[in-house]
């Protein structure tokens, strides 16, 4: 077990070497032969839990030594040495708190050394019912911030449910908007376009009877993209059929023509590192990047670079146009109440992977995402 530290001062020099002689075998023992002195060394020693002091010295009495003290350490266990005709002071300092015992010189070694016995187990004890205080105050404030983290989550979890109710009807309003106007319309216009193709049938125009199938066809024909649009967008059946590499190429070569922003792109090889659910997930996590760009960027190229590492994917999608500022985001995306980059985060977070965003004004915003390998080809060694 380590000594505790233990100050003694006094103005005669073989009182100081005979209390060392007498007790360095039970602590580590530091002399002092004046107040000023011993001030010095508790200022360097914040640690020493027992100060013993002569009343009597010149410069500093011991009782004035020990008020010094208890500015710089007020744990330890401060006793002073004194003749019987200065008890009355002594007395008064004590009772003062400024000391914990007097010892009536000269001093017995073995009842000196019971009161030390008793200082250190005091001293101890007060250590340990300190730590213990401080650990539990510890305990409670770090209880309290995770109780406030945890409040503050589900606020966000609240928050999020909320908007994501408001998200699924809005969507189901907008395909509802597109079939009504787009597929309703189209449908409608079939109708009148059949009416008029049976009255050219007992006409002798051929002609008449060409045009009115010829338009019937082209409305058929936009029908049908129409169909394919809504489908796709609800979802993208093309990657059960073709696979998430072309279902990505088709996806960024409508994107290029519908948003005439052109496409720098490499080769792509994803599919078979990411499972099924996951190739998912990371179609609706790219179609909102992109389509953030065309919505809002403003630039006239993308470059769509794809990095495959030992067994992650990186994705890097760069453009070229106005760039945001992230901490004004933050409070305009509550306001409008934005989904996309909040669901982008979520969805990355499903993947165990991480996005890292960077913009810069009137320059652009890069987009780099790290993904760990999901599917087949990721469990070769
Ligand atoms: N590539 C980009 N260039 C410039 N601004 C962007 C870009 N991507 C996102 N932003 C900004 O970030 C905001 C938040 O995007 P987010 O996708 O969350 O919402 P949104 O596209 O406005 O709405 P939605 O909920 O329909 O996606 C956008 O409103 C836009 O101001
Ligand atoms: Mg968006």
């Amino acid at each position: 077990m380590t000594k505790l530290k233990l100050l003694y001062v006094d103005d005669e020099k073989v009182n100081l070497t005979n209390f060392t002689i007498a007790f360095r075998t039970k602590y580590q023992i530091y002399t002092a032969n004046s107040g000023q002195k011993a001030l010095e060394i508790v200022k360097n020693n914040n640690d020493i839990a027992i100060i013993i002091t002569d009343q009597r010295m010149p410069g500093m009495t011991g009782v004035e030594l020990l008020q010094h003290i208890k500015k710089y350490n007020k744990d330890a266990i401060r006793i002073i040495l004194t003749a019987y005709t200065e008890v009355a002071d002594i007395i008064d300092s004590i009772n003062k708190g400024h000391i914990y015992q007097y010892i009536v010189k000269p001093w017995v070694e073995n009842d000196l050394l019971q009161v030390l016995d008793k200082a250190s187990e005091n001293f101890l004890l007060v250590r340990e019912n300190k730590r213990l205080v401080q650990e539990l105050e510890e305990d409670i404030s770090e209880r309290k911030r995770m109780e406030n983290e945890l409040r503050g989550l589900y606020k966000e979890l609240q928050r999020l449910s909320v908007r994501l109710i408001e998200a699924q009807e809005n969507e189901r309003k907008r395909i509802s908007m597109e079939l009504h106007d787009d597929i309703g319309q189209n449908l409608i216009a079939l109708k009148l376009q059949f009416n008029n193709f049976c009255f050219q049938l007992e006409s002798s125009d051929k002609d008449k009877r060409q045009e009115a199938a010829t338009i019937i066809n082209s409305t058929l024909q936009r029908t049908l993209e129409s169909t394919r649009t809504i489908c796709q967008n609800l979802w993208p059946v093309i990657i059960e059929k073709f696979g998430f590499d072309l279902a990505l190429k088709e996806f960024l070569d409508n994107f290029s023509r519908d948003y005439g922003i052109d496409v720098v792109l490499g080769s792509i090889h994803i599919q078979e590192y990411f499972s099924k659910h996951d190739q998912h997930q990371l179609y609706r996590i790219l179609q909102e990047i992109v389509n953030n760009i065309g919505k809002h960027s403003g630039t006239e190229k993308i470059h769509f670079d794809t990095v495959n590492r030992a067994d992650s994917l990186c994705i890097e999608i760069t453009d070229f146009g106005c760039g945001f500022d992230m901490p004004d985001l933050a409070e305009s995306q509550q306001e409008k109440g934005c989904l996309g980059l909040t669901t982008i985060r979520e969805r990355v977070t499903i993947l165990g992977g991480t996005i890292d965003i960077q913009s810069w004004r009137e320059k652009g915003t890069r987009f780099t995402l790290l993904l760990p390998h999901s599917g087949a080809l990721s469990t070769l060694p």
